[in-house]
């Protein structure tokens, strides 16, 4: 392979964070240039190709999927449109980088799982971008080098800034998101496969909505909690909420039989401490761009080499499937008030 060839990507989908990937496939992925970009919403794509350069602008997938100058497609619409974009695009022969959740429905997912299996050549990549976060790796090669003994336990905080309500509100009522479970605890079901190394097999969930009723409206909680017995007798305790007053909170404790490890205690903004006569004050981070900056990019860098160097990702379709799974157990145990066993 030409060792100067780029990547033409087309991206479809530029809210909130598809508009961050769109800059950063444009601006700081070597190697990657964004050729194409698609939204339903004519502005956000007139937008970004003239603030971005962009050549190419859809207001259709299908369209897009059309322009033979592209090598990757870049999934970042909303989670319901997921399944059947990565099929089209593969069909269409297509590289696929994919958001979470792959699908809201395991037998979407499953589909999904037959488009890569059908298409061995193409590179398909889940956007976990977690994995991709410095402290995430680190604790990750910790715990393979034997750091903590064997991982038993994961206990995961995943909340949401408050202050970021009305947008989310907005969010949630245009699309469906899969709810507190499949939406946004998605990850840390995730990274808890990922350290305990074993899958899940029964689910309590519960969860409510105390300050923002609106959210049973949606059929979903504004905080909701899961506890989740893995294989192997090992756990998952898992805390998300919309709702935290403070900022944006992600915490995770990994619990082994010789020590632990914590990533995210104080989620704090930097290093920077303000002594004045309120005390002594830390600023949180202040949502999910600002924490995960460098893993969004990461991530996408990797995603670039693994077409260069036709190798697969490390984030496969079977992990978009279990962790659906999982996310899918909780969401039904949450509904129903059941134990819930994850289905193998
Ligand atoms: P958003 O609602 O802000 O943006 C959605 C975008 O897709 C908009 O540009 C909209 O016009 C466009 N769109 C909607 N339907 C479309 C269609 N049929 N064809 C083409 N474009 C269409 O959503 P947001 O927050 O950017 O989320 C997008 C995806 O990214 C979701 O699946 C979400 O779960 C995921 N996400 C992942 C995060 C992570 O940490 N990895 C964080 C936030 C979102």
């Amino acid at each position: 392979m030409n060792d100067n060839r780029r990547i033409s990507v087309g991206l479809v989908g530029l809210g909130r964070l598809g508009r961050q990937h769109a800059e950063n496939l444009a601006f700081r992925i070597p190697h990657c240039t964004l050729t194409a970009v698609c939204s339903v919403k004519e502005e956000e794509v007139v937008a970004a190709q003239r603030e971005l350069s962009v050549p190419y602008g859809y207001t259709d997938y299908e369209e897009m999927l059309q322009n033979t100058e592209l090598d990757a497609i870049f999934i970042a619409s909303p989670s319901g449109f997921h399944c059947k974009q990565i099929e089209q695009a593969f069909a269409a022969g297509f590289h696929v980088f994919s958001e979470k959740p792959l699908g809201l429905s395991i037998e979407e997912a499953l589909r999904v799982r037959e488009a890569v299996q059908r298409h061995p050549d193409q590179v398909f990549m889940l956007g976990f971008m977690r994995r991709y976060d410095r402290s995430y790796a680190y604790a990750k090669r910790q715990i393979d080098a034997g750091a903590i003994g064997e991982p038993v336990l994961v206990r995961c905080y995943g909340l949401d800034p408050a202050q970021a309500m009305p947008t989310f509100l907005k969010f949630a009522k245009s699309n469906y998101s899969g709810g507190l479970f499949l939406d946004m605890a998605i990850h840390d079901f995730d990274l808890a496969r990922w350290y305990l190394g074993a899958e899940a097999e029964t689910v309590w969930a519960i969860g409510g909505s105390h300050r923002y009723p609106e959210f049973e409206q949606l059929q979903d909680a504004e905080t909701g909690a899961a506890l989740v017995q893995f294989g192997s007798k090992k756990m998952g305790i898992f805390v998300a909420s919309r709702n935290c007053a403070h900022g944006y909170h992600i915490e995770t404790e990994i619990i082994g039989t010789h020590g632990s490890l914590r990533i995210g205690t104080n989620p704090d903004k930097n290093q920077v401490v303000l002594m004045d006569e309120r005390g002594i004050v830390q600023e949180c981070t202040s949502g999910f761009l600002e924490r995960f900056e460098f893993a969004y990019v990461d991530e996408v860098i990797e995603f670039i080499r693994c077409i260069r160097e036709a190798r697969k990702s490390e984030v496969t379709v079977a992990d978009g499937i279990q962790s659906t799974i999982l996310g899918y157990a909780c969401k039904l145990s949450f509904e129903t008030g059941q134990l819930v066993a994850v289905q193998s």
